[in-house]
C-alpha cells in the first residue's frame, strides 16, 4: 500500500525493550502507517496496542537485525485494496513447470519466484492423505517404501495454479498446494521467528531498562505474552508487575505458557526462612551468592521464576542477577588461559537432599559450556552445592580454584551485577542457564509471624515449552504460514 503523506510527526515510545523511535505517517485517505523499530511483530504491536491500530505485518520481511525491523500497523478497519489483493493472489499462481531429468528436479515458476524441487524430496513430501496425515502434520509415509530413482510421468497445473499434480513412475499421484510449496526453499528455508532474536548482553546499567510487563497484561494479550517470552530469550531477565500478592498466581503464568517443569521442589515451590531446611540454603535468611539453580541435573530447568508476595522491609533481601554472558565474556577478554580452564574443566555439582521427593542428584559439568562456534552457550555454576570432590589432577586443584574465583570477580564487578530489592506482586523471570541470581542475607525473628516475613514463590519452565508457544503466538498474530 502506498502512503500519501499528508503530515509527518514524530513521536517517541518508551519501551522496556528499547527506545523505539516511531515515524507516523498520515495520508489524506485517512490512513494512517507505523513504522516502528522493533524485534518483533508481536512486541511493536504491544506497544502501539492503545493507538487504535490493528494487523501489525512486517514491512520489510528480509530484516535480520533487530535494531533495524521496521514493522507497519495499518488502521483499523482499513481493508487491503483490491489491486493488491489481485496482486497477492497473482504471486501465488504457478505459472509453469518444467521437469528437468538431468537434476532431477522440477522446476516450477511462479511470476516473481523460480523454485526447484527434487523429484525425491517431492515424492518423500507427498501431501495426499494416504502419505501425509494433515490434522497431527505427521508423515505416515515410510521411508522404507521411497523410490530414490521416482521421477514424474506428467505433471498437471491445477485449481487456476493455485495447485501442481504429478504422476509418478510408481503409480502414485501426489498434490503440492502452490503456496506451500513456494515457501520451500531448502538451505534458505528458516521462518523460526525465534532463530531471529538475538541474544544481548548486559551489565548494572539495566537495572532501569528490565524488560516489565503488567501481570494482567501478560495474562490476557498475546502480544504482551510475547514481548515477555522476548525479553526473556533476548535478554535472558524480565519483570512482571502487579501480580497478585498469593500463592498460585505463578502457577497461572506457567499455564499461559505451557505448564510447570517439576523437578524435586514440586511443581512450584515457597522460599521463605525456616528452621533447619532439609533441601535448600534458599530457605534460610543467609546471604546466597550469585548462581544458576540444580546445576546437578542433567536436564536443567531453562527459566526460573521468582514472585514476591511479602518482602523484608528493613535493609537486607535484595535479589542480584548478573548475565552470565556478559561475565563470561569479560573473563575470556582478560584472562583467556583461565577462561579455557573453565570450559574443559568438569566441576562436580551434587545435593542430597528431601524436599517432593528424596533425592542424591549429582552431575559434572564445565562451569562454562561454549557451542560448536567457540561462542558463549551457558554458564552452570552454583558454589553452595559444588561437590566437596573435584576430578582433577592433584596438581591442578589450585588453578582451577584460581579460575574459578577470577570468574567470580567477574561476575561481582561492579559495572556487572544488578542489587535491587523485588517488590511485593513482581515477578522475575530469568533464563536459568545464562542469568545468574542471588540475595542478601535478612535477619528475621524465629518466633510468631516474623519467620514468615519475607516470602517468594518459585517455579521453572522448560526453553523447548516456551518457543513452541512463541512460534504459536507469532503465527495467530503474523498469520505465518505453516510449512
Ligand atoms: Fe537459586
Ligand atoms: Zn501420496
Amino acid at each position: 500500500m502506498s502512503i500519501r503523506a499528508a503530515t509527518l510527526r514524530r513521536w517517541s515510545l518508551t519501551s522496556p525493550l528499547s527506545k523505539f523511535v516511531c515515524t507516523r505517517l498520515t495520508s489524506p485517505l485517512a490512513t494512517t502507517q507505523v513504522v516502528v523499530c522493533a524485534p518483533s511483530t508481536a512486541t511493536a504491536s504491544y506497544f502501539l496496542q492503545n493507538r487504535n491500530f490493528t494487523s501489525v505485518r512486517a514491512a520489510n520481511s528480509s530484516w535480520s537485525s533487530r535494531t533495524t525491523g521496521f514493522f507497519t500497523q495499518q488502521r483499523r478497519g482499513r481493508a487491503t485494496t483490491p489491486e493488491a489483493k489481485t496482486n497477492e493472489v497473482d504471486k501465488r499462481q504457478i505459472v509453469s513447470t518444467t521437469t528437468n531429468d538431468k537434476c532431477k528436479w522440477l522446476e516450477v515458476t511462479w511470476s516473481d519466484y523460480l523454485g526447484r524441487y527434487p523429484y525425491v524430496w517431492m515424492r518423500d513430501n507427498c501431501r495426499c492423505d494416504e502419505c501425509y496425515y494433515p490434522s497431527c502434520h505427521s508423515r505416515s509415509m515410510l521411508m522404507a517404501n521411497l523410490d530414490l530413482d521416482v521421477h514424474p510421468k506428467t505433471v498437471e497445473i491445477k485449481d487456476d495454479g493455485h495447485l501442481v499434480e504429478i504422476l509418478w513412475s510408481d503409480g502414485h499421484i501426489s498434490p503440492y498446494r502452490s503456496d506451500w510449496l513456494k515457501l520451500q526453499r531448502f538451505d534458505k528455508t528458516d521462518y523460526d521467528p525465534i532463530k531471529k532474536l538475538s541474544k544481548f548482553s548486559w551489565g548494572s546499567e539495566f537495572v532501569n531498562k528490565i524488560p516489565t510487563f503488567p501481570f494482567d497484561d501478560v495474562m490476557t494479550k498475546n502480544d504482551a505474552l510475547q514481548g515477555w517470552m522476548e525479553g526473556l530469550v533476548v535478554y535472558g531477565l524480565v519483570k512482571i508487575t502487579g501480580a497478585p500478592c498469593e500463592l498460585g498466581a505463578l502457577n497461572k503464568l506457567c499455564q499461559k505458557v505451557a505448564f510447570e517443569r517439576k523437578t524435586f521442589y514440586g511443581p512450584v515451590y515457597q522460599v521463605q526462612s525456616i528452621f533447619e531446611p532439609g533441601s535448600s540454603l534458599a530457605y534460610t535468611a543467609k546471604s546466597l551468592g550469585l548462581h544458576t539453580d540444580l546445576p546437578y541435573y542433567d536436564y536443567r530447568p531453562g527459566v526460573q521464576m521468582l514472585h514476591c508476595i511479602r518482602q523484608v522491609e528493613s535493609r537486607g533481601g535484595e535479589n542480584q542477577f548478573c548475565d552470565g554472558k556478559r561475565a563470561a565474556e569479560q573473563l575470556q577478554r582478560e584472562h583467556p588461559e583461565l577462561f579455557d580452564i573453565l570450559t574443559k574443566v568438569k566441576i562436580d555439582y551434587r545435593i542430597i537432599a528431601q524436599d517432593y521427593i528424596d533425592v542424591h542428584l549429582q552431575k559434572a559439568q564445565n562451569m562454562i559450556e561454549l557451542d560448536e562456534n567457540g561462542e558463549f552457550k551457558y554458564v552452570a555454576k552454583s558454589d553452595i552445592v559444588r561437590a566437596p570432590y573435584l576430578n582433577v589432577p592433584v596438581e591442578d586443584v589450585a588453578k582451577v580454584y584460581k579460575a574459578m574465583k577470577a570468574f567470580e570477580d567477574a561476575i561481582y564487578d561492579e559495572n556487572n551485577f544488578l542489587d535491587f530489592k523485588v517488590q511485593k506482586g513482581e515477578i522475575m523471570a530469568f533464563d536459568n542457564n545464562r542469568v545468574l541470581h542471588g540475595r542478601r542475607g535478612y535477619s528475621v525473628s524465629m518466633e510468631g509471624e516474623g519467620s514468615k516475613s519475607r516470602l517468594l514463590e518459585g517455579a521453572y519452565l522448560d526453553w523447548d515449552e516456551i518457543y513452541s508457544r512463541m512460534r504459536l503466538i507469532d503465527e495467530e498474530l503474523r498469520g505465518t504460514a505453516r510449512l
